[in-house]
């Protein structure tokens, strides 16, 4: 904002980092909540005469050109929201991209293509991101981080640019972390935590943090599976992860011996094959308390009972953060679980944020209104490691 207020960036070119990594079904946009937030640093600087070239990784492609990687779908959401004139930057860092920039004019932006197309940004080898990262400030002036879902990755575009070229961080990054600090300093209690998603091995440095933070775990999604195993139950044909068993048993007893609370499910929805996500079709779910999982089921959702459970346990907390579903929401008759848990954080008085791609994505795909939560992060990862107390390569970048 300052450098912007001094006249600075008008007629520089800024390389704007961003988190537009959205989900897709094919070509079509799910959610585009991600773009929504990286909009207002854009238009500022494109206000101040700056010319931006907007830059991000999209899905997990393997370092090679890969269409269905493509950020043209959100080329096209992106000219829509900012309302001015977009250049694709079709090669990322070659020639088509250098004919953008020398025809865009202050006030234009200039989307790249997907950064992961290039082996150099996500490389372990120091001298291959460093050599990327050249190549990327080349094109630029200046640099501003502001792709918060992306800050956990020590990645060229992330990492290592920010060191070749004068940079800040933008509003998003600022706002994000704000937030999130408020998870941990001075929370304000009881502090509930929901955890979801598919893998407990996502979760664990996370819960791990948390023992020493929270009052209650809730816990649903296809991890729940690992820890309901872990109480002694059969879970059918159900996610389990095995080897994880140790470790989630430890958890459970050192909650137990600290008095944070974990709640888990008392009953799950599930169906004897996994649903067509594409169709929707019905897919015949099945009701089971957890203490008779049949062997052929395979759990896709929290119960009815433990939607109650949960609500009530989130009813009267002060403080709440949430990440990740509590079953496979994009299927219609596996989404009550996840909207049970939006529903009880839209309608209390807490201090809410939903962390994570995926349970953001819910929240809007479920059509909840957005401005019932406290915050609703862009960052899935990001803002797990954030709260495990993990230094962020993309935050200590711009603190430099
Ligand atoms: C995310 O979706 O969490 C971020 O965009 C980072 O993506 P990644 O996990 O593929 O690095």
């Amino acid at each position: 904002d300052d450098l912007i207020a001094e006249g600075q960036v008008e007629g520089k070119r800024v390389f704007v980092r961003a988190d537009l990594n959205v989900p897709l079904d094919g070509t079509t946009i799910t959610d585009d909540g991600r773009i929504r937030a990286a909009v207002p640093t854009i238009a500022k600087l494109a206000d101040a005469g700056a010319t931006v070239i907007v830059a991000s990784h999209l899905g997990r492609p393997k370092g090679e050109p890969d269409p269905t990687f493509s950020l043209a779908p959100v080329m096209t959401r992106l000219t829509e929201l900012l309302d001015r004139r977009v250049l694709f930057g079709t090669d990322t860092v070659g020639e088509q991209t250098e004919k953008a920039l020398a025809a865009a004019r202050g006030g234009d932006v200039v989307l790249l293509e997907n950064l992961r197309f290039f082996p150099g940004e996500t490389s372990k080898d120091d001298a291959e991101r460093g050599a990327f990262a050249d190549r990327l400030a080349a094109l630029a002036d200046a640099y501003v981080g502001d792709g918060f879902g992306a800050v956990h990755r020590k990645h060229a575009s992330v990492y290592d640019l920010p060191a070749r070229l004068p940079h800040a961080a933008g509003g998003l990054i600022a706002t994000e972390v704000g937030v999130l600090k408020k998870l941990t300093e001075d929370v304000s209690r009881p502090y509930a935590v929901v955890l979801g998603g598919s893998k407990v091995s996502d979760k664990l440095g996370v819960i791990d943090h948390l023992l020493e933070k929270a009052d209650r775990i809730l816990v649903g999604g296809g991890m729940v599976f690992t820890f309901l195993k872990a109480q002694g139950h059969e879970v059918g044909k159900s996610l389990l992860q095995e080897d994880q068993l140790p470790i989630v048993t430890e958890y459970l007893e050192r909650a137990a011996a600290k008095g944070v609370e974990f709640v888990l499910p008392v009953d799950v929805v599930g169906a004897t094959e996994f649903p067509d996500l594409r169709t929707k079709a019905p897919a015949q779910p099945v009701t089971a308390p957890v203490d008779a999982i049949p062997a052929d089921l395979i759990g896709l959702d929290i119960g009815p009972e433990s939607r109650k459970l949960f609500a009530a346990k989130l009813a009267d907390a002060a403080t709440i953060f949430w990440n990740g579903p509590m079953g496979v929401f994009e299927h219609p008759d596996f989404a009550d679980g996840t909207r049970a848990v939006a529903q009880a954080l839209s309608d209390g008085s807490a201090f809410s944020v939903v962390g994570g791609g995926d349970s953001a994505a819910a929240v809007r795909i479920l059509g909840f209104d957005e401005d019932a939560f406290g915050h609703i992060s862009t960052g899935g990862g990001a803002s797990l490691e954030y709260l495990e107390g993990k230094t962020l390569p993309g935050l200590s970048a711009l603190e430099n």
